[in-house]
């Protein structure tokens, strides 16, 4: 079967099957963006299991566009932690990627202090209760793109082998392409080739950094669920872009990749599910398609089994990345290898005590995932 054959990425590296975790925030690290020993044993013991490639729960670049409690790749002093979790990550000999986001307009108000928001333009994300951000100045953008470069270059000195760039899930990378939050005028925004002039900054400074022989890979929504939002269509555009630059990867997320349904800014987790006007093309199959074999295409969501896995190669895929699976069962991918399917846990236990003791799973991690009844499934 494809899956456990391996893949040898553009920069050389090779991964060994083409299970990855996907990138999973804890909510858990210490409040200097440092990783506690619970948060490296969450990742120690699921990479244990014999995962190709891991990604990291996403590190923020800049203080200022926090939006978890997650870990930082942001200056010389998170560097340490750093290595510490690349070294987790390889629990099984597997690569190590370290995924990087700025928050923009989704940051977290209690996370950045007395700073205002800022984003490409003075638009609300449409969370509830969302506040309207500032729009950036010029020097700010550049700034942050450097912050992206500089974060890249600390993942290199950690001993990482990749790094992704988050350009997914409605967070800065995401806004400066989408026409709902970018409403500039000036070279950053305005018609399709302008609003991808962000993305494609940031990916030349991460592979700047990198340098040829490391992994550079880049998470994309795959089109906007969102009135006026952008479409697949754009969306091909930028993945054909981003393999010019000769990327490693490019990750489409989806909640679940059969049902075409990225995630919405709003999130709704415990409400019924929510219709989108989606194209009739799988995203999956539509990127593999314009990439043509020059970056790998990894897909993501609702990959429980093997059989799901084969199901997303068939559509396209090269690598699989699972994530709410992993979070519930640690061992999973073992138990796939083994055809011990029928022993993956379903669900999250119902005691809460339970869960961080069994599934060493942080305990601020256990009360986020708990508010989120639809989300995680529960035994
Ligand atoms: C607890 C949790 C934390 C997540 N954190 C991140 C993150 O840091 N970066 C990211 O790109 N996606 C994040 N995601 C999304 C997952 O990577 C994945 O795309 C999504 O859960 C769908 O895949 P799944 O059905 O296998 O869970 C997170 C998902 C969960 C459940």
């Amino acid at each position: 079967m494809v899956v456990w054959t391996p893949l040898k990425f553009n920069c050389g590296r090779e991964i060994a099957n083409r299970f990855v975790i996907a990138p999973l925030t804890t909510d858990s690290s210490h409040e200097d963006g440092t990783s506690p020993e619970n948060e490296l044993e969450f990742v120690r013991r699921r990479s244990a299991s014999g995962f190709g490639a891991t990604i990291s729960s996403a590190a923020y670049v800049a203080q200022d566009g926090r939006s978890w409690q997650g870990i930082g790749a942001a200056h010389d002093g998170h560097l340490s932690s750093l290595h510490r979790l690349a070294a987790a990550m390889r629990a099984a000999g597997g690569l190590a990627i370290l995924q990087i986001y700025d928050g923009g307009r989704i940051a977290k108000p209690e996370l950045i202090g007395e700073q205002v928001l800022r984003a490409p333009s003075a638009v609300a994300s449409l969370r509830p209760g969302a506040r309207t951000p500032r729009a950036m100045t010029s020097d700010e953008v550049e700034n942050l793109i450097a912050s992206f470069r500089e974060a890249a270059s600390l993942a290199r000195k950690a001993g990482f082998d990749g790094v992704e760039i988050h350009g997914a899930n409605h967070y800065a990378v995401h806004q400066f392409f989408s026409p709902r939050a970018n409403h500039r005028t000036d070279k950053w925004g305005g018609t399709l080739s302008k609003r991808m002039t962000f993305p494609l900054a940031v990916a030349q400074a991460v592979r700047g950094a990198l340098g040829p022989e490391l992994i550079a890979g880049f998470r994309v929504t795959p089109f906007e669920a969102e009135a006026d939002g952008y479409t697949l269509e754009d969306a091909k555009q930028l993945c054909n872009e981003l393999a010019r630059l000769n990327l490693d990867y490019i990750s489409v997320s989806l909640d679940d990749y059969r049902m075409n349904r990225p995630a919405r800014e709003t999130r709704v987790y415990n409400g019924p599910v929510e219709k989108v006007d989606a194209p009739a093309e799988n995203p999956i199959t539509a990127f593999a398609r314009v990439i043509a074999g020059r970056s790998a295409v990894m897909a993501s969501g609702g990959i429980k089994t093997c059989v799901d896995a084969e199901g997303a190669i068939k559509l396209g895929a090269d690598l699989v990345a699972v994530g709410r699976a992993v979070v519930v069962d640690p061992e999973w991918l073992a138990k796939v290898r083994s055809n011990s399917e029928a022993s993956i846990l379903a669900g999250l236990p119902k005691d809460e005590f339970e869960i961080a003791k069994t599934l060493s799973i942080p305990p601020r991690m256990v009360e986020y995932l708990l508010s989120r009844p639809g989300w995680i499934p529960r035994l």
